[in-house]
């Protein structure tokens, strides 16, 4: 019974005040968990955005980071400081719930979604030039390993919480060679999981279904290419309620970070006036990812008590009058 250490990344904008609220909650909650705070102000070597190399060695020895919001550095050519992250520690599989929080009303009274996206290619490979002054060439690229470790991943989660079907989403009628691959080597994978079902979707009728009918995605698990994964997840937690409620998990073979997938909110920072939960429902996977599960249902039973108690202990996104302050005195109170 020792204590964990764990990278923090506290992140910029509101990333201060919602990770200092993390830190509050779990010193309350006697989570055996010691924080390691990482700068990851980028260097530029070689003309690529590059993680410093303490902090990259605090997350390779701990294994688990949280993360706040990021913003990319503007200028000096960098690219996005979240997908170098991603790429440094081949965080393949990003882990994406949208459950609803019962409590806070939305036209949608029981969303629980799954989506896993491919984390590290597609649209997202950064490859992109000029063919000649308008006309302009971006790469999505897909690979067969990369399409297949995700979607390993995705059926061996849907076994882990015994959910019975895998559905990839894909518009493989259209972008018929890389869409076509992930559809293939998800047929390959299926074989070796014969307990759970495979089925298939196209992204845009995932889409109409999702906000017809969400709870058609309850019993099953999504996975799909990068930049459909990206843009679905936005929906499911626009169901819910916004991105302030939904958690997410980048998840590798060593390494996992667990990150709010919201932005840096410059407009709202220093206000006292940013919703904490994201990040806390983040590090709540995060706990349960290292078998502490008892720590995670205590503090996600005490925000969901929190934010079901009214407009006065909710944050102003969530069209409530608490202060970030004040909901994280409600949520320790209510530990
Ligand atoms: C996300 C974000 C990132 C992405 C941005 C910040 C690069 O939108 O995590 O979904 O596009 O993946
Ligand atoms: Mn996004």
């Amino acid at each position: 019974n020792g204590t964990y250490t764990v990278s923090f990344i506290e992140g910029d904008g509101i990333g201060v005040e919602i990770s200092q609220a993390v830190k509050d909650i779990y010193k309350a909650a006697n989570v055996p968990i010691e924080w390691e705070s990482c700068d990851v102000t980028p260097l530029l070597i070689n003309g690529r955005t590059t993680i410093p190399q303490p902090a990259v060695d605090s997350i390779n020895k701990n294994l688990v980071a949280l993360k706040g919001p990021l913003a990319t550095p503007i200028g000096k050519g960098h690219q996005s400081l979240n997908l170098t992250l991603r790429r440094t520690f081949n965080l393949f599989a990003n882990l994406r719930p949208a459950k609803s929080i019962v409590g806070f009303k939305t036209p949608y009274d029981d969303v629980d979604s799954v989506l896993i996206r491919e984390n590290t290619e597609g649209e997202y490979s950064g490859i992109e030039h000029t063919i000649v002054p308008g006309v302009v060439q971006s790469i999505k690229l897909i690979t067969k390993p990369a399409s297949e470790r995700v979607i390993k991943f995705a059926f061996e989660y849907a076994r882990s919480v015994n959910r019975p079907e895998v559905v990839v989403v894909h518009k493989a009628s259209i972008m018929k060679l890389s869409d076509g691959l992930f559809v293939e080597t998800a047929k390959e994978v299926a074989k070796s999981f014969p307990d759970i079902k495979l089925g298939f979707e196209l992204l845009d009728n995932t889409s109409l279904k999702m906000v017809s009918d969400p709870t058609k995605y309850s019993n099953l698990v999504m996975v799909m290419p990068n930049l459909y994964g990206d843009i679905m997840s936005d929906l499911a937690s626009g169901l819910i309620g916004g991105l302030g409620l939904t958690p997410s998990g980048n998840m590798g073979d060593k390494v996992s970070i667990f990150e709010a997938v919201h932005g840096s909110a410059p407009d709202i920072a220093g206000k006292n006036m940013a919703n904490p939960t994201a990040l806390l429902l983040s590090s709540c996977m995060m706990l349960r990812h290292m078998s502490l599960d008892t720590y995670a249902d205590k503090i996600e039973t005490a925000v969901l008590k929190t934010i079901a108690s009214g407009p006065e202990s909710r944050t102003k996104d969530l069209k409530g009058d608490a202060t970030t302050s004040h909901y994280t005195e409600q949520v320790i109170k209510n530990l």
